[in-house]
C-alpha cells in the first residue's frame, strides 16, 4: 500500500479496500442530519459504552437471527459486542486466549493479517489440513490432532480460526459438513478449544448467500466456546470502522471487554449512532443491493481480462468466485511469487501490486499463489492491471521454457 501511495501509476490489486465510487455518502449524510436534528441532548457526541450502543447491538443481533432463524435474538444480543472493525475483535480474542508458544489451528490458506498477528503474539499457526481441492481433510485432521496430543502439545492448542464465507484470500466458503468435521475432530481429540468464525464477507455474495449455517447454529459446535465475528466495514463503509462479535462464553467475553476497556473504552459512539440509524432505515440492505452487482462486475472485469490475456495458457489456475473481494490464483508449481521473489519485483516494476500467497499460510507455505483484489480499482484499471500481471507471468513462463 505504501508503494501504491508513493507511485500513483502503480495499480494495486493488493489492498483489501472497498470501492470508493459506491461508498454510501447519501445514506451517511441522511443519518448524520437526522441525528443532529433529533431533539434532546447530543449523546451521540459523548462517550458511549464499552460494549457498544444497545440499539445497534439489538439490530445486529436481529439481522444475524434473520440469516440463521434458529438463533434466539435475546441470546445473541447477550453475547454481542461492538468493536473497531472485526480486526480489533480478532486481536482481543487472541490476546486473552494465547501466550507465546501456544498453537492456534487456522484454515489453509488463511487471512494473512491475522497470521501476522499470531506471529507477533509468539503464537504458532498450524493449518487445518485440506485435500487437493482445498476441502477440509477430516482423516488428516484426526491424525494431526492425535499427534499433537501424543506429543503433549494438546494443552498448547488455544483456539481454532477460520474465514468461512467468500474467504480472504481464497474466496472459498466452508460447507456445513466441513465445519462439522472440524468440530468432531476436536471433540474426538478432547480439545474443546474456543472457536473463532470470521464471517467478514458473508453478506458480500453476488447472487445468493452461502447456505451454510455458522458455528453458532451447527449442533457439533454446541459444547465449544464460540466467537462469531462480522463487520459493517466491507458491506457498508470501511471508514466508519465498526465491526462486531457474538460470543457464547460469558467469561471469554468479559475478558475481551476488559481489554477493550483498556484499548478505548468503547468504539466511536458517533459512528455507531450513524450506523444504528442506517440499519433502522434499511440503509444497509439498500447499500448491499447496490454494491453486490458492482463487485460482481468488477470481479468479471478482472477475471475475464486475465483469461483474455491468456493467463490460463501459462499454467495459472483460479476459480471464479461467487462473492467476496478476491481472486486466488495458483501459478505454475516452479514459480516463486513470494514477497522477496523476482516475480514480485517484476510486477512492481511493471506497475502492478498483488498479495504474495506465501503470506497466507500457517506453515510450509507454497510459493506459487497470488491474491488479487478487485475491490478498489475501476473496471478499466482492473483490465490494465490484469494486462500488466499477465505480461510478467508470460515473461517468466518464457524464461523457464
Ligand atoms: C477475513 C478478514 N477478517 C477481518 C478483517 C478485518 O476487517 P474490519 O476490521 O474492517 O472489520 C478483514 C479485513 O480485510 C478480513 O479480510
Amino acid at each position: 500500500m505504501n508503494l501504491a501511495l508513493e507511485n500513483p501509476k502503480l495499480l494495486s490489486l493488493a489492498a483489501g479496500f472497498t470501492d470508493n465510487g459506491t461508498l454510501p455518502v447519501a445514506a451517511v449524510q441522511e443519518a448524520m442530519t437526522a441525528l443532529v436534528r433529533s431533539p434532546g441532548e447530543p449523546e451521540y457526541l459523548q462517550y458511549g459504552t464499552n460494549r457498544g450502543r444497545p440499539g445497534l447491538r439489538r439490530q445486529l443481533s436481529q439481522r444475524l437471527c434473520h440469516l440463521e432463524p434458529e438463533l434466539d435474538p435475546a441470546q445473541v444480543n447477550e453475547g454481542c459486542f461492538v468493536t473497531n472493525g472485526s480486526q480489533q475483535a480478532l486481536y482481543l480474542a487472541m490476546q486473552v486466549l494465547c501466550e507465546p508458544g501456544d498453537i492456534v489451528l487456522v484454515d489453509r490458506p488463511s487471512y494473512f493479517v491475522y497470521l501476522e498477528m499470531l506471529t507477533a503474539l509468539g503464537v504458532r499457526a498450524l493449518s487445518l489440513p485440506v485435500d487437493s481441492t482445498g476441502v477440509i481433510d477430516g482423516a488428516a485432521l484426526d491424525a494431526l490432532l492425535a499427534a499433537l496430543v501424543a506429543r503433549g502439545e494438546g494443552s498448547r492448542v488455544k483456539a481454532v480460526y477460520f474465514v468461512s464465507y467468500f474467504s480472504n484470500p481464497s474466496a472459498r466458503s466452508l460447507g456445513e459438513g466441513e465445519k462439522t468435521v472440524i468440530a468432531n475432530a476436536l471433540a474426538a481429540a478432547g480439545l474443546w478449544v474456543p472457536a473463532v468464525e470470521d464471517a467478514a464477507y458473508r453478506e458480500l455474495y453476488f447472487h445468493q448467500p452461502h447456505p451454510a449455517a455458522s458455528i453458532l447454529t451447527l449442533p457439533a459446535w454446541e459444547r465449544f466456546p464460540r466467537l462469531y465475528l462480522s463487520t459493517l466495514t466491507k458491506p457498508f463503509a470501511t471508514g466508519l470502522k465498526i465491526g462486531f462479535g457474538v460470543c457464547t462464553d460469558a467469561d471469554w467475553l468479559a475478558r475481551m471487554l476488559h481489554v477493550k476497556g483498556h484499548h478505548d473504552f468503547g468504539s466511536a459512539n458517533f459512528n455507531q449512532a450513524v450506523l444504528e440509524r442506517v440499519l433502522a432505515d434499511g440503509g444497509l440492505e439498500s447499500q448491499l443491493a447496490f454494491i453486490r452487482p458492482t463487485y460482481e462486475r468488477k470481479m468479471r472485469a478482472l477475471h475475464e481480462a486475465l483469461e483474455a490475456e491468456g493467463l490460463r495458457s501459462l499454467a495459472w489456475e483460479w476459480k471464479e468466485p461467487a462473492g467476496g473481494l478476491y481472486l486466488w490464483l495458483r501459478g505454475p508449481r516452479a514459480l516463486d511469487t513470494g514477497m522477496a521473489s523476482e516475480f514480485c519485483r517484476a510486477c512492481i516494476e511493471a506497475g502492478v501490486l498483488y498479495v504474495p500467497g506465501d503470506l497466507c499460510f500457517g506453515e510450509s507455505p507454497p510459493r506459487n499463489f497470488a491474491r488479487l483484489s478487485f475491490g478498489v480499482l475501476g473496471e478499466a484499471d482492473l483490465r490494465e492491471a490484469a494486462r500488466r500481471f499477465v505480461g510478467v507471468a508470460r515473461h517468466f513462463s518464457e524464461q523457464s521454457a
